[in-house]
């Protein structure tokens, strides 16, 4: 199948602005998942939770998951974006799975990023796993990156592809990426944003990583970029490294205990 890494520099406060930019890259394109940033509908560094309030929305009455479902709808295709969630008054820094039907998955980041504590609550949705006609696909967004523990449970509740909407300012994700698609042996596509906000720089060079952990997509760090490759995600279904050792079955969580498998469990 074909996946899309939709790289831009989402606007704060500007709405339309990243959605202008969201259709602009998309244009005519022609893929089976396209997947956009971390906050793609509002930008990153607020001011303050004020701010980020007035740049939420709820998933039941969003311009912007209406606009990218009627994308989904008229491509026939798979949305993942980060969206900034407003549920009653909580914001939530979220990322949502989109096909024609509408918003069909939703993640709450779990591990916050510096000022995003005074912002955000932290997610509350656990690490589910979406069963869907292109695969299954799980979400982590930005900071997650650095727990392992967060990879490796997707993987072992059957992720074959993990899309990882961010807005890095750190210089390391992109090095880890590849070496966490290897070790649980999936798909995974970190989906970074470009340019500044304050005194934020994001890191662009958004990375798609195969099972082998062969980097085959590779983002510019400064240019808004539609990146697309043609991906097997039945690939993932194998998780032998040797005709003796198979990734998964060989872990001695005897050892070091274990974690839940089962999608959405
Ligand atoms: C981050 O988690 N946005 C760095």
């Amino acid at each position: 199948m074909r996946i899309s890494i939709v790289q831009f520099s989402p606007q704060l406060n500007k709405l339309q602005t990243n959605l202008d930019a969201i259709n602009h890259l998309i244009g005519d394109t022609d893929s089976a998942l396209y997947i956009l940033p971390e906050l793609a509908n509002s930008g990153y560094n607020f001011k303050d939770k004020q701010d980020a309030f007035d740049n939420s929305e709820a998933i039941d009455k969003s311009i912007f998951l209406e606009h990218l479902i009627a994308i989904a709808k008229n491509k026939k295709t798979h949305i993942v974006s980060g969206f900034c969630e407003r549920d009653g008054d909580k914001l939530y820094n979220s990322s949502v799975l989109i096909n024609s039907e509408g918003v069909i998955g939703l993640y709450r980041k779990l591990h916050l990023f510096l000022n995003e504590k005074n912002i955000f609550e932290p997610g509350n949705k656990g690490l589910p796993v979406f069963d869907t006609p292109i695969g299954k696909i799980g979400m982590l967004i930005c900071f997650d990156w650095m727990f392992p523990e967060a990879w490796r449970q997707l993987a072992l509740k059957g992720a074959q592809l993990i899309a990882h909407p961010s807005n890095l300012v750190l210089p390391y994700c992109q090095s880890v990426t590849p070496s966490y698609a290897l070790v649980n042996r999936c798909f995974i596509a970190t989906s970074n944003r470009i340019g500044t906000e304050g005194n934020l720089t994001f890191t662009g060079q958004s990375v798609l990583a195969d099972i082998n952990g062969d980097i085959i997509i590779r983002g510019s760090n400064d240019e808004s970029q539609l990146l697309s490759a043609e991906i097997d995600l039945s690939l993932a279904n194998s998780k032998s490294i040797t005709a003796r050792n198979n990734v998964f079955s060989d872990r001695r969580s005897d050892v070091y205990g274990d974690l839940k498998t089962g999608i959405n469990d």
